[in-house]
């Protein structure tokens, strides 16, 4: 489906530069070809030192000059940051035809202000990835814009397939996919590190007490995938009567743990409904 298309992205930061790295790295340990062949990939950033930069570590060619990027480019992945989305669109517009496939993953800027400032009937598609995109082991939401077609929103899903699992949700979701998974990395990086800090504390050592943190996170987030069962009913295995988990549990509950994942969540969302308004 993505066979000889060119793909832009405009904004090689943290989460652009890994979407190419994940689309660009060999499939397995034995190597096999990349979903899109490097030289099938163009970058642009702001600054030019960035570039230069941008350019060595990732291996595609990145510039500054993002209507040049939109000219070569079939599919387009807007990566840069909410509030210069405005002057982004300013700059490539001219430069986007109809015909070329326009993805936005900025957190909280809608289809519709993408499709106001680009020509009229400019297909776009709205996606909520996350940084474990670089690995393969991304989540990305999408949803489509008022002139995209199931083609294009199977276009875009090829993309992200290539990176990770994906979903198709309503728009009005997006921002609340924004708190949960496109914020989640951050909340999940900050559980390993604590429960690597009380393996130390047990006396553990660091190194040893972070790989069974990780592989801990990594292995249950396995089982409810996997298995398909209920996280509660996971936990019931895990939970011996009069055993050690329950008292485990218990401090968790009494430190409010499941009531504060609920609230950066839901305070995450709020702010990626706000973002928005900072947009150029
Ligand atoms: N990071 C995440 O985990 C994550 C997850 C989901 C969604 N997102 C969304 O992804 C977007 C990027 O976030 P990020 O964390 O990757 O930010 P970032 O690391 O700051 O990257 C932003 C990139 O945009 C570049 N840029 C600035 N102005 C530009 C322009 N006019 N043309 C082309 N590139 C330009 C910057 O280059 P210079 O440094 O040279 O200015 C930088 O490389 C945001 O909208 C965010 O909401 C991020």
């Amino acid at each position: 489906m993505l066979e000889g298309l060119r793909i832009g992205v405009l904004g090689v930061g943290k989460l652009g530069g890994a979407i190419v790295r994940g689309l660009t790295r060999a499939p397995d340990a034995a190597g096999g070809q990349p979903v899109i062949p490097a030289d099938r990939i163009r970058g642009s950033v702001g600054h030019a030192e960035t570039a230069e930069r941008a350019t060595a570590s990732l291996g595609i060619a990145v510039g500054t000059d993002g209507a040049a990027v939109a000219e070569a480019s079939d599919i387009l992945i807007l990566a840069v940051k909410p509030q210069k989305m405005g002057a982004l669109l300013e700059s490539i517009r001219s430069a986007v035809t109809p015909g070329k496939l326009v993805i936005t993953v900025a957190a909280s800027v809608p289809t519709s202000f993408i499709e106001e400032r680009l020509a009229d009937g400019v297909a776009v598609v709205r996606g909520m990835p996350n940084t474990p995109c670089l690995l393969g082991d991304g989540m990305t939401v999408l949803c489509a814009g008022t002139h995209a077609s199931e083609d294009d929103l199977a276009r875009a899903r090829t993309i992200f397939d290539a990176v990770g699992r994906t979903a198709v949700l309503d728009e009005r979701l997006l921002d609340g996919v924004t708190g949960l998974s496109g914020s989640g990395p951050a909340y999940i990086y900050l559980v390993i590190e604590s429960l690597a800090e009380a393996g130390v504390k047990v006396g553990i050592p660091r190194e040893v007490s972070t790989l069974l943190s990780a592989q801990t996170v990594l292995g249950a987030a396995r089982m409810v995938l996997e298995l398909r069962e209920h996280p509660a009913l996971l936990k019931d295995m895990v939970t011996t009567p009069a055993g050690c988990t329950i008292d485990g549990l218990l401090e968790l509950e009494e430190g409010g743990l499941r009531v504060s994942l609920i609230k950066a969540v839901v305070k995450a969302t709020d702010r990626a409904h706000e973002l928005i308004q900072e947009s150029s």
